[in-house]
């Protein structure tokens, strides 16, 4: 038996969820896995740097849709994958997390009948107004196998009517990737080379168009992290378009020459995992570090009104916060007045063999 599987690679998140499936699919005697990347991250340490450091090798296909607006990015994926598709058909299509490349592949794969399944589904932040939101609720209407990290999302797919016999609980994939590499992680001399010391900094990333897309809304939240700067070094590692948007509104100058500050551009896992891990806490919008610091049992700090991870809240180190208090909570959380985590269950570096397990089951109830 050879079933071939196509795993849509698009953005810096989906890297470290592909990657572990990627390997325990291949390590099989049944299941061809086939890397497709939609090119929508396309900057070295965004996409291939990344990919080096996961040991997964280049696609097998590459769409290079590159940036755009939502609809154009959307609607660039779906025209270049539905031809990948009519000509390669694959046996199954895993898309992963919620960017714009993860709904459109979905849909190509749902309107030609090709099984679909969604890896990290069922995740909600009850916020229309996010593009990621849009893209998991799409996403999770037309899959038709759910994997999903947490129970909290199991239960969010059964109050939208999915019948469970759709939904694996297979935990979270992402702790495998890091699980994978923690000795190169451990080895790295990442924070060495920055004069970092453990536990003796606070890393920040952003990259939210809710955060970082107004001067409005990114001055307070560079005020504050400068102020913070003070008492504790700050090492922004940002996104490319955060550090576009600090140069457009004319704040990434002062920033800069902030005494406590290090601005940096996008880095690749280990050597970024190796910051994370020594790190006294984190203040980030991002969804996989919300996660990374609850499995760390490092003190989270989000910049969003709500969270699609609720996990990482009630269980975890993860605390919602806002620009015009972050100053009081990094001093909070520098003070050590903050939650202990706990890990949740099924973040534990066995997610991959789990999904193999049920992709079998499947594919077997199938033929
Ligand atoms: C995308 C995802 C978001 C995810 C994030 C992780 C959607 C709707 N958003 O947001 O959910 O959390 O990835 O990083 O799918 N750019 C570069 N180089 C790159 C990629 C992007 O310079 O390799 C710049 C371009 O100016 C681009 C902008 O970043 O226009 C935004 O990129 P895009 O892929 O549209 O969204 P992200 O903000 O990266």
């Amino acid at each position: 038996m050879s079933v071939t599987i196509h795993l849509i690679a698009a953005a810096r998140p989906n890297f470290m969820k592909v990657a572990p499936l990627y390997h325990a699919l291949k390590a099989t005697d049944w299941a061809e896995p086939v890397l497709v990347h939609t090119g929508q991250h396309y900057d070295r340490n965004m996409s291939d740097a990344i990919f080096e450091d996961l040991r997964i090798p280049a696609p097998d296909f590459h769409l290079g849709v590159g940036s755009g607006s939502h609809a154009e990015q959307t609607g660039n994926v779906m025209i270049a994958y539905e031809k990948i598709c009519l000509e390669h058909r694959p046996d199954w299509i895993v898309v992963v997390g919620d960017v714009n490349s993860t709904a459109a592949c979905a849909m190509v794969g749902a309107k030609l009948w090709i099984p679909v399944i969604h890896l990290e589904a069922g995740l909600r932040s009850g916020d229309r107004s996010m593009p990621e939101e849009i893209n998991r609720l799409v996403t999770d209407a037309i899959a038709d196998v759910l994997w999903t990290p947490s129970k909290d999302a199991d239960e969010n797919l059964a109050a939208e009517g999915v019948s469970s016999d759709k939904i694996d609980l297979i935990g979270n994939i992402m702790i495998d990737s890091f699980v994978m590499l923690k000795d190169k992680i451990e080895a790295s001399n990442a924070r060495e080379e920055l004069g970092l010391t453990s536990g003796e900094y606070a890393l920040v990333t952003l990259h939210r168009p809710s955060n970082v897309d107004s001067h409005d809304s990114l001055q307070p939240i560079v005020d504050a992290l400068a102020k913070a700067s003070n008492s504790l070094p700050v090492v922004f590692v940002a996104h490319p378009r955060t550090i576009k948007n600090l140069a457009a509104f004319g704040l990434k100058d002062s920033f800069e020459q902030s005494p406590g500050v290090t601005l940096l551009e996008p880095l690749p896992y280990v050597q970024f995992m190796s910051i994370v891990t020594g790190a006294r806490m984190v203040i980030t919008d991002s969804g996989g570090l919300q996660e990374e610091t609850t499995y760390l049992d490092i003190p989270c700090l989000t910049l969003r009104e709500n969270t699609e991870r609720p996990v990482t809240v009630t269980q975890g180190t993860n605390k919602l916060v806002r620009a015009d208090t972050l100053a009081e909570n990094i001093a909070q959380a520098l003070a050590g007045d903050w939650p202990k985590g706990v890990c949740p269950p099924l973040w534990d570096g066995q997610t991959a063999q789990r999904a193999v397990k049920c992709l079998l089951t499947r594919e077997h109830d199938r033929s």
